[in-house]
């Protein structure tokens, strides 16, 4: 079996835009895939580990080429079970709507948790290397405005910086599909989010 990591940053459950979208991806994507578990990690159901002192200093001892030992590895425990169970995955789902023009706090905290060195990449003598490599990642959003206008874009601080933070890790073949404008007139609201859902349906159709 192929798993599916489905990382939910979205407290609004059946009244979420966003989870609309991943319903249609997920039903086409099921049924074409059944080799693949999905494996839910709802970032606001499920407790993750703060970054504490102890902690912090743990990724310093990473970044000076060192591996953890004593009590830092004991306090690591739960990252690294985050880590891995990123890592042991081969695809990657992310239901997130746009939150200040960026990600939701909760997803930025698993991000934060995960994205280690010589875990998720390295330093080289030649730049950063990626430790996640040849896996796939769709993006589903809803945002409440338009993000498509050239003013739009350069509000748009959501998909650049998933782009970014994940390719870092050797995350590039990354597909968005966004629902938007969800909050600009109930009309073009629906019409949005159904074209959202098509679009969704019609990329979980191809992989
Ligand atoms: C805390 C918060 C911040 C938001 N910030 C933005 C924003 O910066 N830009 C935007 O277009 N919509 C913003 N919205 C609106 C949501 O992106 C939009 O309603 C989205 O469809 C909600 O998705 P969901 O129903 O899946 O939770 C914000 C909503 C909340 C609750």
């Amino acid at each position: 079996m192929k798993k599916l990591l489905h990382i939910i940053a979205t407290p609004r459950e059946d009244e979420s835009r966003t989870l609309k979208v991943t319903k249609g991806f997920l039903e086409v994507f099921q049924a074409k895939h059944p080799e693949f578990v999905i494996d839910e990690l709802n970032l606001v159901k499920e407790a993750l580990p703060d970054l504490t002192m102890k902690r912090v200093d743990g990724k310093y001892v990473l970044l000076g080429g060192k591996d953890l030992f004593g009590e830092l590895k004991d306090a690591w425990a739960e990252i690294i079970q985050h880590i891995e169970r990123f890592k042991g995955s081969d695809m990657f789902l992310i239901s997130t709507p746009m939150w200040n023009y960026t990600i939701p706090y909760m997803l930025k905290k698993y991000i934060d948790i995960i994205l280690q060195p010589r875990y998720l990449f390295r330093y080289t003598p030649t730049g950063v290397e990626g430790l996640v490599n040849n896996k796939k990642m769709i993006v589903l959003t809803s945002r409440g405005g338009e993000y498509l206008s050239e003013a739009g874009r350069k509000l748009d601080f959501q998909e650049p910086y998933l782009r970014a933070i994940f390719g870092l890790c050797g995350i590039t073949d990354i597909t968005f599909v966004n629902a938007q404008p969800m909050d600009m007139g109930k009309e073009n609201q629906e019409t949005n989010l159904q074209k959202a859902i098509e679009q969704a349906k019609l990329l979980a159709a191809k992989l």
